[in-house]
C-alpha cells in the first residue's frame, strides 16, 4: 500500500508545464483515478465551476496547480489578471476542498511570493519580511495568500493542505511562447533563432546582472509528489535545487549548448525582476528526504533537445517569416 492507493487525485494544471510531469509520476502510482480539469471545461476563476468539478471527481487529494503565469513580460501586461485569477482560483480551490472534507490540498506557491530583498538563500521564515520585487508582486501575492488560508483552515477546521515555494522551473513542455516564457525558454529560443536564421547579435532584457536559481521540471515534480505524501504542516516549504546562477553566466551556458556565436546586447532600460534568488533547502530535504538530482547543465540539454526536436529548423524559418505565426505556433 502506498499513500496513493485507491485515491482519487485532482491534479488543477495536469495540462500545463509542470502539471504534465506530476501527472506523469502520479500513473506509476496506484491512483484509483487521476482527474485532469482542463480550462475549457471547468473555468477555476468561476465558483460555479469549482463546485461541478468537486462534484463531478470527487476528489480524496487536490493537487493545486492551476495558475495564471509568465515571465517578467506577461507579469508585467497583466498585473490585474495575475492576481484576480490566482487568488479567486486558489481560494476556492482550497475553499471547496474543505466542504467536501477531502483527506488533503497541496497549494503551489512561488519564489515570487519572497520580499524583494530576501538575504540569501532565502529561508521560509523570511517570506512575511516585505514587499516582493514589484513586477511580479501582484502574481505572488495573490498565491501567498494561499499560506494564510492553509494556516487558518488547519487552526480552525484542522483540514491538512500544505503550500510549497517551487524555485524557477525548466525542463521539456516549458512554455516557449514569446510573449509569456519565462527566462529559460525565452534564452533559448533567441539563441537558436538566432543560430538557425544567421542572426549575428541578439537582445535580451535587463543588464544580465540579476541571479536566479532554477529547478528541472521532474526534480518539482518528485518533490511534490513527495511533499504530498509526507509533509503536513502549513509551514511554507521551499523546492529548489539550493544553486544560485548570474542570468549572464546562465547564458552562456546557453550558448554553447544551442551553438549561438554571435553577440549580445543587454537593454538595461528594461527591468531585472529581482535582484537575487536562491532557496535555503534544508527543510526540504529534512522533511522530504530528497534532493533533486538533475544538475543545471544536464537539465539543458535536456530541454534544449527537446525543443531543437519540436521546433525543426524548416518549420522555424517558415514561422519566424510571421511573427504572428511565431508567436502563436510556438505555444508548445
Ligand atoms: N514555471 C515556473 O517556473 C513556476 C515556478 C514557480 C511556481 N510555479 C507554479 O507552478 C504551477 C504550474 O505552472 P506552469 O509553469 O506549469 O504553468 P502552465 O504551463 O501555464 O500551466 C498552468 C495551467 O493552469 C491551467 N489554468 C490556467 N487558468 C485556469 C483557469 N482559469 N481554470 C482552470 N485551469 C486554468 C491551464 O489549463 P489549460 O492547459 O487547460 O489551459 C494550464 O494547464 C503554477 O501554480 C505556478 O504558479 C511555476
Amino acid at each position: 500500500m502506498t499513500f496513493w492507493n485507491n485515491k482519487r487525485v485532482v491534479v488543477t494544471g495536469g495540462g500545463g508545464f509542470l502539471g504534465s510531469h506530476v501527472v506523469d509520476l502520479l500513473e506509476e502510482e496506484n491512483c484509483l483515478e487521476i482527474v485532469v480539469p482542463r480550462k475549457t471545461q471547468y473555468d477555476l476563476v468561476h465558483m460555479k465551476d469549482v463546485y461541478r468539478l468537486y462534484d463531478d471527481a470527487r476528489p480524496d487529494i487536490v493537487i493545486h496547480l492551476a495558475a495564471s503565469v509568465g515571465g517578467i513580460g506577461a507579469n508585467m501586461q497583466n498585473p490585474g489578471s495575475f492576481f484576480y485569477e490566482n487568488l479567486m482560483m486558489g481560494t476556492q480551490m482550497m475553499e471547496v476542498g474543505r466542504q467536501c472534507h477531502i483527506e488533503k490540498f497541496i497549494a503551489m506557491g512561488t519564489v515570487c511570493a519572497y520580499p524583494k530583498f530576501t538575504p540569501v538563500p532565502f529561508r521560509e521564515e523570511d517570506l512575511w519580511n516585505g514587499y516582493p520585487e514589484e513586477t511580479n508582486a501582484p502574481y505572488g501575492l495573490a498565491k501567498k495568500m494561499l499560506a494564510v488560508q492553509s494556516q487558518a483552515y488547519r487552526t480552525q477546521y484542522n483540514f491538512n493542505s500544505i503550500f510549497l515555494l517551487p524555485a524557477n522551473l525548466f525542463g521539456p513542455r516549458d512554455n516557449f511562447n514569446e510573449q509569456s516564457s519565462h527566462v529559460i525558454p525565452a534564452l533559448i529560443q533567441k539563441c537558436i533563432q538566432a543560430r538557425r536564421t544567421g542572426q549575428e547579435r541578439i537582445l535580451l532584457w535587463g543588464t544580465g546582472e540579476a541571479s536566479r536559481e532554477f529547478l528541472y521540471v521532474t526534480d518539482a515534480a518528485k518533490a511534490i509528489i513527495l511533499a504530498s505524501e509526507r509533509y503536513a504542516e502549513s509551514k511554507p516549504l521551499n523546492l529548489g535545487n539550493g544553486q544560485e546562477i548570474r542570468i549572464k553566466d546562465l547564458l552562456e551556458i546557453i550558448q554553447r549548448l544551442t551553438k549561438f556565436k554571435g553577440k549580445v546586447d543587454w537593454n538595461s532600460e528594461m527591468p531585472d525582476g529581482q535582484p537575487r534568488r536562491s532557496l535555503n533547502i534544508s527543510k526540504m530535504e529534512e522533511n522530504l528526504g530528497f534532493s533533486p538530482v538533475v544538475s543545471l547543465e544536464d537539465g539543458l540539454r535536456k530541454t534544449i533537445e527537446w525543443y531543437e526536436k519540436k521546433v525543426p529548423g524548416q518549420f522555424f524559418e517558415c514561422a519566424v517569416q510571421g511573427s504572428s505565426v511565431l508567436s502563436t505556433d510556438l505555444s508548445l
